[in-house]
């Protein structure tokens, strides 16, 4: 009977040694992104990773993966779901299998700039669709800005029919086929680490991108002609696994949320300063020739691509276009 309690206790002592050997293990938090680490994207999972590791100590620990190192475009959303990778922050382009609203973002032209972009993601409907794929598993912590797309090509683009017939890469969203098909050109989905090559080899012809995309995959050593269009954004939602997140001690959570929202506040504010920045840098390459679109021909753009606006509001809703749209006037 002794014996036997003797052993219990042992028993007891050694796997509570273990829960504290456990306990004293920091939750590991794997940030996988598909940019270089000198974008917005890069410099706020790097920020993320500090302030983490900063106020809570032992606790946490943050391993960022930059340039599709750990997962490339196809495969970082089901490695979130299946918990091989904490947070993810996929360009809003990426999210159509799981959301058709988010599709509001791709829209050509719906957004004046930035700072329209921005209204809209913290008015109550940018702010409830950060919630709408929580019944998938997948919970937005907030968005994250680059930047507005520039068109780029190895011809010269001033007018929607100098695109006709040329390949253009985009990222898996149907909106943004529609949107090329919509000026007679021909969309391919690529993944972004293939961007490059694609547009060496001629695999695709173009393809469009905010400056600090351009610039850090050296995109303008491959394209002649950059067209300073402004024909949309490419913005991210920071997201998570919700069982995970859900699952982190209350304390952590909240620790982390506060952080988020000042990495958030800080990538917004050098998402700006990056792409301009990154602008002058490709000017100073002299390797592109930058266009500058008149009204006129700024016109035209809108004019062709603007249709797929109503091909699409069925599947994103007329109210929440509304909504996109009213942000360009506050
Ligand atoms: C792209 O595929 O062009 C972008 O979504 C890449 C990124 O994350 O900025």
């Amino acid at each position: 009977m002794f014996k036997l309690t003797l052993k219990a206790l042992a028993c007891a002592l050694s796997l509570g040694i273990a829960g504290l050997v456990q306990a004293a293990d920091p939750i590991v938090i794997k940030f996988s992104h598909v940019v270089a680490e000198h974008t917005p994207k890069g410099q706020g999972a790097l920020l993320f990773k500090k302030l983490a590791e900063e106020r809570l100590p032992g606790r946490v620990k943050v391993e960022v993966y930059s340039n599709s190192s750990l997962f490339g475009d196809g495969k970082e959303m089901e490695a979130l779901l299946l918990g091989d990778v904490q947070i993810i922050a996929p360009s809003l382009a990426k999210f159509e299998q799981y959301t058709k609203k988010l599709q509001v973002f791709d829209l050509p032209f719906l957004f004046n700039d930035i700072a329209a972009v921005d209204r809209f993601q913290q008015s109550a409907d940018g702010q409830a669709l950060l919630k709408s794929m929580e019944d998938k598993n997948i919970t937005g912590l907030g968005y994250w800005h680059n930047g507005m797309k520039q068109l780029s090509a190895n011809k010269a683009l001033h007018e929607p029919k100098d695109a006709r017939g040329l390949k253009f890469r985009v990222q898996a969203s149907a909106v943004l086929e529609a949107q090329f098909k919509a000026v007679r050109a021909n969309p391919r989905k690529m993944s972004f680490a293939e961007v490059y090559q694609g547009l060496q080899t001629g695999v695709v012809n173009g393809a469009e991108n905010p400056w600090s995309n351009i610039y850090s995959q050296k995109l303008y050593e491959v394209q002649k002609y950059i067209t300073e269009s402004n024909n949309g954004v490419l913005d991210y939602m920071l997201i998570t696994n919700t069982t995970f997140w859900n699952g982190l001690p209350a304390d952590v959570r909240s620790e982390l949320e506060k952080i988020i929202v000042e990495v958030t506040a800080k990538v917004n504010q050098l998402a700006d300063e990056l792409n301009e920045g990154d602008k002058q840098r490709i000017i100073a390459a002299k390797t592109s020739e930058i266009i500058q679109l008149t009204p006129e021909q700024r016109g035209m753009w809108v004019d062709a691509m603007k249709p797929v606006w109503k091909e699409f509001e069925g599947q994103i809703g007329a109210d929440l276009i509304k909504s996109a749209e009213a942000a360009n006037q506050q």
